[in-house]
């Protein structure tokens, strides 16, 4: 792989100056959730309440789907893996992404094959996907929307699964907020995992959110969570549970998700998109939720890139893919985080 030449580009375009890292939380909500928190710690359930309730609820409005509350994204994809029964068998995954994608996949006693991506998304590629699941067999696969778009090519992999059998999960860490033609992330395959880690688009510190419309899946990942509990401990599942804490935070960054996303959308088009003509660019009808705001330039005081290295060099997967290659070194991230001082 050719290292990135990683000399900014003078374009002679006045740039604003970079925005320092800041967790999304609106200090407007901290008086409620400080609340919130005191009725928690005050009342005899600090786990499997009412918020956790509360908090799905708002992810099944947010998403139109069944929402299922874990600890983490990690909790999330094993359950869903867990349902579709893919120890021992292939699952597919992209290879620019974080490696929690394929090792959750590895994990769970499936091979992972990686395929490529391609240079306009960063997402998952239509033709290498099914060239490589022709190939490989696989019983199911992830897509991952890279950056806080909707992979360009969800709608022909989604197709293309549904046509062949092959069950798809979508890894929505990056994707809070994100629609095309009114569509949100996870709506497309079979589930789809939001994260809350603290970089997120929204965070509660630690936590994840399965959504899907397929009912006996929600079934199994909310007795997964639990050990098997509900399910007579036919499914060998562990502790994912959420905390009444962790949830009632997440149901006041969801009601502040709106504005977050907002104000990222119009940051992005009035103060970046004059500044970096260079920029990766969203089909008509896509709404990114601007996790990261990619340009293909490299610049000075950015956020570094979305991924250094790809997780078929990571676990040293002997597979060409150009393209994931390509992204590598050709990409880099101009800050956008929602700033915390604007209450
Ligand atoms: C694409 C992607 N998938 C999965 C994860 C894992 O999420 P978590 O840390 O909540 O398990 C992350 C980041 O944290 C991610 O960026």
């Amino acid at each position: 792989m050719s290292e990135p030449q990683a000399q900014a580009v003078d374009t002679g375009i006045e740039r604003p100056a970079p925005l320092p890292f800041s967790i999304a939380f609106d200090p407007r909500d901290e008086e409620e959730l400080l609340g919130l928190w005191r009725d928690i710690l005050r009342s005899n359930r600090w786990s499997d309440g009412v918020h956790t309730r509360a908090f799905e609820a708002a992810w099944a409005d947010e998403t139109g789907l069944e929402a299922v509350a874990f600890n983490n994204w990690a909790g999330g994809a094993l359950a869903a893996l867990d349902f579709i029964g893919v120890t021992g068998e292939t699952v597919l995954s992209p290879s620019n992404t974080f490696l929690a994608t394929p090792r959750s996949a590895q994990w769970s006693g499936a091979s992972v094959i990686f395929y490529d991506c391609n240079r306009e998304d960063l997402c998952g590629s239509f033709a290498d996907f099914v060239e490589t699941a022709e190939r490989h067999r696989p019983k199911a696969a992830w897509i991952v929307h890279v950056g806080g778009h909707i992979a360009f090519d969800i709608e022909k992999i989604a197709a293309y699964c549904r046509d062949k059998g092959i069950w798809l999960i979508e890894d929505c860490a990056h994707a809070h907020g994100a629609r095309w033609n009114g569509r949100a992330a996870g709506s497309f395959g079979d589930a789809g995992i939001y994260s809350f880690y603290p970089t997120k688009t929204i965070s509660t510190g630690e936590g994840g959110m399965l959504v899907t419309a397929n009912p006996e899946l929600a079934r199994h990942a909310r007795s997964f969570r639990d050990y098997g509990r509900g399910s007579g401990y036919r499914i060998e599942g562990m502790n994912h549970r959420i905390d009444e804490f962790t949830a009632a935070m997440g149901v006041v960054q969801t009601r502040r998700l709106k504005d977050i996303v907002s104000w990222k959308r119009a940051y992005a088009r009035d103060t970046l998109d004059p500044a970096y003509p260079n920029r990766l660019r969203l089909p008509d009808g896509m709404e990114s939720g601007f996790y990261k705001y990619i340009v293909f330039d490299p610049i000075e005081g950015g956020a570094g890139k979305v991924y250094e290295l790809p997780c078929h060099r990571i676990m040293k997967h002997p597979v060409e893919l150009p393209n994931t290659d390509w992204v590598a070194a050709n990409h880099w991230c101009v800050p956008i985080h929602y700033p915390r001082a604007s209450s």
